[in-house]
C-alpha cells in the first residue's frame, strides 16, 4: 500500500536556527516557513534529490509536539511520511487490521494541501507514521 518516502520530519526548538544549519553547513535548499494552525506546527521543507526533510516547531499552546519537545529539548526525528494512492482505502485497510489512527480517524489537510493521517507509534515499532495521499 505505501509508496515513496515523502518526507522525514525533524522537530526543532528554534526554526530559524535549524534553517540556518541546513542552508549553511549542510548547503541545502531550504523553503519558507508555513504555519499549519490545524496541526499546531510551523513547517519548513527542505528539498533533497530523493525526498524532503520537514522541520517542524510548535505553534500555539496546544501544539501536539510540545510533549515531544519536552522529552527531546534539542529536537529529534518526529515522524516519517509515506505516500499512498488513496487515503480512504488506507483508512479502511488499517482500521480492519486494527491499527490506531490518531485523532478522529478522519484525514486532515497536510502541509502540501493533500489529505493526511497519522498512525500511532505503538503499532509501528515506536515510529509515528504519516500517510499522505499523493496522486500519481
Ligand atoms: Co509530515
Amino acid at each position: 500500500m505505501i509508496g515513496a518516502l515523502n518526507h522525514i520530519a525533524i522537530a526543532v526548538p528554534n526554526l530559524d536556527e535549524a534553517m540556518e544549519k541546513y542552508a549553511g553547513p549542510l548547503g541545502a535548499k531550504v523553503g519558507k516557513p508555513k504555519d499549519l494552525i490545524e496541526h499546531g506546527v510551523t513547517v519548513v521543507f527542505i528539498d533533497l534529490p530523493n525526498t524532503k526533510i520537514e522541520l517542524i516547531s510548535p505553534l500555539g499552546k496546544n501544539s501536539p509536539i510540545l510533549s515531544f519537545m519536552k522529552k527531546n529539548p534539542a529536537g529529534g526525528i518526529h515522524h516519517i511520511c509515506y505516500e499512498v494512492e488513496s487515503i480512504s482505502n488506507a483508512i479502511s485497510k488499517l482500521t480492519k487490521d486494527g491499527a490506531m489512527i490518531l485523532g478522529d480517524s478522519k484525514p486532515k489537510i497536510g502541509a502540501h494541501g493533500n489529505p493526511v493521517i497519522f498512525l500511532h507509534p505503538k503499532d509501528f515499532n515506536g515510529t509515528l507514521i504519516e500517510l499522505e495521499e499523493v496522486k500519481s
